[in-house]
């Protein structure tokens, strides 16, 4: 089943639902999210649980004033709280993009819903204050649930002053991010030496070198994990043009290569949450649709990862 056949069949249910919800308070999208349970795994380090499917904002975020496009991002941010969507990941290295997840969560009134997420990507400790204030107020939060240090830019300075944010609950967790694989070996001595809430990496089918020490780390130390470029900003798509699922992958409930991508990442223990990026309404859908059901085994791992390297 392609991601279009999702999107009709998804339609159909919100049809077939009408009738039904007209009796009662919550609209047919709210009631599909009140039957459905997302799956969800804890912060290590308060036991809070998240849902394992998050958002990205790089690029997609990043839009001006043009009212056809803001409807249209309106609408992908709609479709992610009523799948039970949480965690939206934002940097101020992402031009506009923190002040248009301000202006959608306002437009949607998910200001409460949002597990709000960020970083501070600026040298110098007054400029990481100054950075750190502005990015609240353009993502419109009192309390920033997760502050993290963009690429371990200048993370010395900064890290102390996120403690202390901490301590006075101007936010309430702490992490760090990088990405491409880069600087995997000064991650590993900030995880090793210091208390971090969150860590952040790139993880998927193409690139898998943290598997090696990053994850497992992240386990040991209790540390949560968030995955950036799930799909390899969109590469493993163009890989899979074209290509059947394979059968045993519905077996999973994967009704999309999007969804066969994500379940590989969710399955493995030590990842908290996953966060694509998009800019339409049908692969949001379509994404969301891989934080529910079941997710495969060890064994069915290894068997989607052979299968997508034999292609
Ligand atoms: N150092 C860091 O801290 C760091 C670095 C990189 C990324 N990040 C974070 O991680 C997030 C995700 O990474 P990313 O945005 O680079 O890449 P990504 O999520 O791997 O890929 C995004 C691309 O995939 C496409 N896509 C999304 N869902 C799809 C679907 N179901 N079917 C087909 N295509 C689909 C999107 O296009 P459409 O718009 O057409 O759907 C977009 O071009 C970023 O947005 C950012 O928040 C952090």
């Amino acid at each position: 089943m392609n991601n279009n056949s999702f999107h009709l069949t998804r339609r159909n249910f919100i049809l077939s639902m009408g009738a039904f919800a007209a009796t009662m308070a919550l609209s047919p999208r709210d009631l599909i999210a009140e039957i459905r349970h997302p799956i969800q795994r804890p912060i290590p380090s308060s036991g809070e649980l998240l849902p394992v499917m998050g958002m990205g904002t790089s690029r997609t975020f990043d839009i001006g004033k043009n009212q056809v496009v803001r409807n249209q991002l309106t609408e992908v941010v709609q479709v992610f709280f009523e799948n039970g969507g949480k965690l939206i990941d934002s940097s101020p290295m992402y031009g506009r993009s923190e002040s248009v997840v301000g202006d959608l969560l306002k437009a949607t009134g998910k200001q409460d819903a949002v597990f709000a997420a960020t970083k501070v990507w600026i040298d110098g400790r007054q400029n990481g204050i100054t950075q750190m204030q502005e990015s609240m107020q353009r993502m419109g939060v009192e309390v920033m649930d997760l502050m993290q240090i963009h690429n371990l830019r200048d993370w010395k300075i900064h890290l102390p002053v996120l403690k202390e944010w901490k301590e006075q609950g101007i936010i309430r967790y702490i992490g760090i991010t990088t990405s491409h694989g880069r600087e995997h070996e000064a991650l590993e001595r900030i995880m090793q030496m210091e208390d971090l809430d969150f860590v952040q990496f790139t993880y998927n089918l193409e690139d898998r070198i943290v598997e090696d020490s990053l994850l497992p780390l992240a386990a040991d130390r209790g540390i949560a994990t968030l995955i950036n470029r799930p799909f390899q900003r969109g590469d493993l798509f163009r890989k899979v043009r074209g290509i059947a699922l394979p059968d045993w992958s519905t077996e999973l409930g994967c009704q999309s290569w999007g969804q066969y991508f994500l379940k590989f990442i969710l399955a493995h223990p030590a990842v908290t949450c996953v966060i694509p990026a998009t800019s339409k309404v049908h692969h949001m859908e379509d994404n969301m649709g891989a934080g529910f059901g079941r997710l495969p085994d060890a064994t069915m791992r290894q068997r989607m990862l052979a299968h997508y390297e034999s292609l």
